[in-house]
Order: C-alpha cells, then sequence, then structure tokens
C-alpha cells in the first residue's frame, strides 16, 4: 500500500515553525510526556554513520534555569553589542534583536530550557559539518514535533559563549558538546505565518554556481 502523507498538513508545519519569543506561554506548565514524545520523534532524525550520538539536558529546576538565565544574558549582551558595533540594522533585523532582548528578560520564567547536546568534541574542523550535522536535524525535528503539540521554542546559541559554566552547572562532561539551547513553552496562540524569505529561485543555481536560469525545461 502507498502511505500518502497529507502535504497541506506538513507543508503548514515546515512553513510556519517559527522562532517564537514573545509568544511562549510563560505561566502554563510543560509536561514531561509531551517533551518525551517530541524527543522520541527527533531520534528519528539523521546521524552520520548512525552514530546518534545525542542526549537531551531537559532543565525545569527554577534555580538552574536562573543560572543559565544568567549566562545567556551575558552572551546576548556580547553578541548584541558586537552586532551594533559592525552595522545599523536594517528593518527586520531591528525586530529581531528587539525580539531576541526580549528572550534574554524573561529566559528564567520560561518552564522548560532543552540543551541538545552531542557525545564527543571537535578536535578538527574538516569534521564540522558530519558533527553538527548528527545533532541539528534531530533539534529541527524536535522543533517541529513541539509545534505540531502547541508548544514552541527557538534555536538559541548565546549561553554557548559560557558553555564550560553551563556544563558544570548541569553536570554534563568534558567529552560531551553542548549545540544549542531551546527554551520550550505552550505557545499564545498557534496562528504562526510562514515567514518573508529571499526567493527560493533566486538562491538556487542549476548544475553551475550563479546561473539561476538553467538549461530550461
Ligand atoms: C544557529 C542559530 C542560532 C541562533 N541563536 C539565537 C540566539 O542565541 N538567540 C535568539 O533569540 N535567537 C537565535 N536564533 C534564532 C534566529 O534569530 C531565528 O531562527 C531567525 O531570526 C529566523 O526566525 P523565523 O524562522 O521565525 O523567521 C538562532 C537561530 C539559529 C539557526
Amino acid at each position: 500500500m502507498t502511505e500518502l502523507i497529507d502535504l497541506a498538513v506538513t507543508d503548514h508545519l515546515l512553513s510556519t515553525t517559527r522562532a517564537v519569543r514573545k509568544r511562549l506561554d510563560l505561566e502554563r506548565p510543560v509536561e514531561r510526556e509531551v517533551l518525551l514524545d517530541c524527543l522520541r520523534l527527533a531520534t528519528q532524525a539523521p546521524t552520520g554513520s548512525n552514530s546518534q550520538g545525542w542526549r537531551w539536558v531537559v532543565v525545569f529546576d527554577a534555580d538552574k534555569r536562573a543560572r543559565l538565565g544568567e549566562l545567556y544574558r551575558a552572551g546576548g549582551e556580547a553578541y548584541l553589542r558586537a552586532a551594533g558595533a559592525t552595522a545599523s540594522p536594517n528593518a527586520q533585523q531591528a525586530r529581531v534583536q528587539e525580539s531576541a532582548r526580549y528572550l534574554m528578560d524573561v529566559i528564567d520564567r520560561v518552564p522548560v530550557l532543552v540543551i541538545p547536546c552531542i557525545e564527543g568534541r571537535i578536535t578538527d574542523l574538516r569534521h564540522a559539518a558530519a558533527f553538527f550535522g548528527s545533532i541539528h536535524p534531530a533539534v529541527w525535528s524536535f522543533q517541529l514535533a513541539l509545534r505540531s503539540r502547541g508548544l514552541g521554542s527557538v534555536w538559541t546559541t548565546f549561553h554557548l559563549a559560557y558553555e564550560r559554566e553551563a556544563a558544570e552547572l548541569l553536570g554534563i562532561p568534558d567529552s560531551v558538546t553542548q549545540a544549542a539551547m531551546l527554551p520550550v513553552a505552550y505557545t499564545i496562540g498557534t496562528d504562526f505565518r510562514p515567514a518573508k524569505r529571499r526567493p527560493v529561485e533566486e538562491i538556487t543555481y542549476w548544475n553551475t554556481w550563479g546561473d539561476t536560469l538553467g538549461p530550461g525545461e
């Protein structure tokens, strides 16, 4: 039997899974079970050599979230300072920065912080693609699974400036790499829309770099 996947539902999920910051519901608790369901789906993602080195640190503990919040804010301040020093943002970048600042203010009130980790450390940058390629697909699957259940998240990396401090706090061994930190909560409303992106026809090249036209049909 051919198994058909509902395209309308799939495309809606893929095109409306947004970086959610201001619409994270800071009051509604998140159940452990829903996170496990989403993580179970996430571990269907591919990994290099099927290594499956992912580990997920789920932080509900308020004191630990507060400390992670401090690390996040410190990393975020440095990032935004550097971004401000190099260029004046366009309107869209300014909106993202304002939203990022909001998240910095409330991050320790987000009910759950999920830190996706991967076993190993990068010793050779030639391996970076395979290394992070073995955790990033699972992280995105996790975010899609959250969205389909009425929860939201945003991929963040600010706290990684203090990865060691976070590892100490959470007991993460030196041999493991933190890939991101996802604040997770139910969303306030579920009506997210596709974002404006550069037309795919402009960024897709046919046979030769830069050839956006190709040989024709
Ligand atoms: C690798 C990566 C790192 C990111 N780091 C942060 C971060 O530290 N803080 C934050 O607020 N957003 C962070 N983001 C979220 C981006 O700002 C967001 O994905 C982008 O603006 C697109 O949002 P949209 O899909 O809702 O349009 C990160 C995203 C990625 C992919």
